[in-house]
Order: C-alpha cells, then structure tokens, then sequence
C-alpha cells in the first residue's frame, strides 16, 4: 500500500490537488471536509453537531472524525493507497491514524505539506466564496478563525511527522500543474525507493 497525507492550511489547494493525485496514482481520497459536508446535506445527527462548528471555523471532535476515519478505511479493504486530506489536524487524530495503519500492517509514507502565504489564503477562500455554497468562505473573520486552528492545533501535526522523516515541503504558489508536478515527483521519488 501506498499512503499519503497532503497536508495546508485551509485554502492551500490540498483539494484541488487531490483531485488530480487520485487520477494519476490510483489511491482512495479521503477527505474529512468532505464526509462532513456530505453528513450535513444528509441531515444526520453528525452532520447537525459538525454544522455550527464549521460555519465558525472550528475543527470538529476527534471522535467524530476518527470515527468516520475507521469506517472508511474498514470499508475499503481492496484500496492499494489513501490519500488522506484534511486530516489528522490535531496530534491525537495522528496517533489514532497511526495506530489504525498499523493494524493494517500498513504506514504513513509520505507528508506534503503546501507551504502558501496568509494573504494568498484569504484571496483565494473569499474568492471561492463568492460561487461555492460554502458556509466558512463567506467573510474574512470564518476564514481567520480557521487559519488560527490550523496554526493552533494542525501545525504540529507535521512536526509528528518530522520525527520520522517523512514531510516534505512544497510551494504552494504558482500554477495548479506546476504544484501538481512537483507533487508527483515527490510522490515517483518515494514510490521508486519503496521497490
Ligand atoms: P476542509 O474541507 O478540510 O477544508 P480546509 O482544510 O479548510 O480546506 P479547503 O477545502 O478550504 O482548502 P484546500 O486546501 O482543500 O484548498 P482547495 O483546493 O479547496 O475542512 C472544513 C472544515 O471541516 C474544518 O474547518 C473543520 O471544521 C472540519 N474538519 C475537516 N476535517 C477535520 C478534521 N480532521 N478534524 C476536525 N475538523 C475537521 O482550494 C481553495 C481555493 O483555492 C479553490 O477555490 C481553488 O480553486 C483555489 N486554488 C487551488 N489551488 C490554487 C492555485 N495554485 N492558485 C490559485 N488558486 C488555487
């Protein structure tokens, strides 16, 4: 197995480049936002207690999203990789995510992390605010409260990683294909060294 963790701030375009990594290198995204986004147009229970802390900008309970981690990962016996976005974003969700691979006798093999600038954030958030739907896009104090989480409670979350050599740190200005390729040769570099 093949496993991957694209790591940013909000806005730092893990979603867009997931998009195009899932393509080409055949792993299952799983997108925490996403599952969540999914629940509250549902109407579930956990779609209804996730809802008013997104719209604030805060992170949602670990047991939430570690639950809904476990669920996908055991329902996806036959995936050769994940591409895991938006999450772990606290330190427990990585020591869980840890654990939850290893009794897969499977790891973590690589982190990139997409290094933007705060300004760059907020551009492209509000921007995207203007046409997406989204609840936390629409004005610039939702979109500070989420930065301040992800630089009070995500950061850390690569120093985890750090520890055991496995992020590496990608600009994340400039066009969409000129990341997407500089993620790719990360992702070939890693694989090459696997075989
Ligand atoms: P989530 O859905 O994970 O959102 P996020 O991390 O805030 O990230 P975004 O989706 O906003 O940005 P992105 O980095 O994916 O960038 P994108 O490609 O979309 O989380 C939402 C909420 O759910 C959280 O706040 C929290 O409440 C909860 N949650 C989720 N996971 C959780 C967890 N593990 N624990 C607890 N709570 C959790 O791009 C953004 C915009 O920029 C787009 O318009 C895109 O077109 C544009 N763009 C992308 N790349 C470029 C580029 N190179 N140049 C110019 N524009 C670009």
């Amino acid at each position: 197995m093949f496993n991957l963790i694209l790591f940013g701030p909000p806005g730092s375009g893990k979603g867009t480049q997931s998009e195009k990594l899932i393509a080409k290198f055949g792993l299952r995204h799983l997108s925490t936002g996403d599952i969540l986004r999914s629940e509250i147009r549902n109407g579930t229970a956990l779609g209804l207690e996730a809802k008013s802390l997104m719209d604030q900008g805060q992170l949602v309970p670990d047991a939430v999203v570690i639950g809904m981690i476990r669920s996908a990962l055991e329902h996806n016996p036959e995936a050769r990789g994940f591409l895991f976005d938006g999450f772990p974003r606290t330190n427990a969700q990585a020591d869980t995510l840890d654990a939850l691979l290893a009794e897969k006798k499977t790891a973590i093999n690589i982190v990139l992390a997409l290094q933007v600038s705060k300004s760059e954030l907020v551009k492209r958030l509000l921007n995207r605010g203007l046409t997406s739907g989204r609840t936390d896009d629409v004005n610039e104090a939702i979109i500070g409260s989420r930065i301040e989480e992800y630089e009070r409670k995500t950061a850390a979350v690569a120093d985890h990683y750090k520890k055991v050599n496995k992020v590496v740190y990608i600009p994340g200005e400039g066009s969409v294909e000129e990341i997407f390729r500089k993620l790719c040769d990360e992702i070939e570099e890693k694989l090459k060294s696997k075989k």
